[in-house]
């Protein structure tokens, strides 16, 4: 093993660039050489690659963001685009590819992965959507992020007894809002898993209401067929409370990484770079009660969708909620 190169791709996530760090650093200990490819499976289509080294990724543990740039590659899903990124590994002699990305990267890793390509991927997506892993490298940051947002608008919401709705992103997977409403002590929340819907939404909150709550939080995922509008305008109509809606958007992606996506990063760089120098390949990593776990990339892929509904019925449990 003599040459390894890294991409990230789909959305970038914070542990990203410490994940991209541990990489080079690993490689430069044990003479391999690093390549980065830049804006994930698109560069390696395009042959957009640059050598890293120590120095260029010693200050870039601690962004959020990422050091290779990333994009969503239409191109790369085609037979041609295929083609021509295997042809750009083969020219560039480049042995085995560490792929750093959410659920579709990961479908792209697979398809790599049957072409004799050796890659190892690493769950990099802010939406906790890979279910064989506990959790992808992002989503805590993110969730830190929306709760930091909740609380600034609660302060400024509850001096004058205002209801709010917040939407988060997560794309098909609540995680983020379900997570963000615990953590926040939401008194409704409404993720697609739940089938929630705006009716029980009105329910819980009237309920909190009802036992003294002035200024009621809810927390919906981008993931529901209803808006963050159609929320507030129901809590207007049906209860009579003044309330206001924020998206939290992309304020949740960004920012420095948690202590939890930091270890991550580094981590599973260092494992993935220790595994294929063992000779193992078209595996995936994961955490599992914060160790470790190797499966290989069909099982990644094929894990079927869960989320922890002790979460969800602890938080109505908080608030007496049926
Ligand atoms: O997959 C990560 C994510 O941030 C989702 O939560 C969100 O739906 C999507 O990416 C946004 O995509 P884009 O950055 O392409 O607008």
């Amino acid at each position: 093993m003599e040459r390894i190169a890294v991409l990230t791709s789909g959305g970038d996530s914070q542990g990203m660039n410490a994940c991209i760090k541990a990489i080079v650093n690993i490689c430069t200990t044990r003479d391999i050489v690093c390549i980065g490819v830049n804006r994930g499976y698109q560069g390696l289509i395009d042959n957009d690659m640059q050598f890293l080294n120590n120095e260029m990724v010693e200050n870039i543990d601690f962004l959020g963001g990422s050091y290779l740039k990333v994009s969503r590659s239409p191109e790369f899903e085609t037979k041609e685009g295929m083609e021509k990124a295997i042809k750009n590994l083969n020219k560039n002699e480049i042995d085995a590819v560490i792929v750093l990305g959410g659920n579709g990267s990961f479908k792209g890793a697979e398809a790599l992965s049957k072409e004799g390509v050796k890659v190892i991927g690493i769950p990099g997506t802010i939406d906790n959507d890979l279910f064989y892993t506990d959790k992808t490298l992002g989503f805590d940051t993110a969730v830190n992020n929306a709760i930091g947002a909740v609380d600034n608008i609660r302060q400024t919401l509850a001096a004058s007894n205002r209801g709010f709705v917040v939407e988060t992103m997560g794309r098909k997977c609540g995680d983020i809002a379900l997570h963000t409403a615990i953590a926040t002590c939401a008194h409704a929340v409404g993720i697609a898993e739940f089938k929630t819907t705006i009716k029980d939404i009105v329910a819980d909150v009237k309920h909190c209401m009802k036992n003294g709550v002035t200024s009621p939080i809810v927390v919906i995922s981008e993931n529901v067929d209803y808006s963050m509008e159609d929320v507030e305008k129901a809590l207007q109509k049906e209860l009579g409370i003044d309330t206001r809606s924020s998206s939290l958007g992309y304020i949740v992606r960004g920012g420095n990484p948690s202590v939890c996506d930091r270890v991550l990063g580094i981590q599973w760089g260092v494992t993935a770079v220790e595994l294929l120098l063992k000779g193992k390949h078209g595996l995936a990593l994961g955490v599992d009660d914060d160790k470790v776990i190797v499966v290989t990339l069909h099982e990644a892929n094929t894990a079927k969708q869960k989320i922890d509904k002790s979460n969800y019925l602890n938080l109505r449990a908080l608030h007496n909620l049926k």
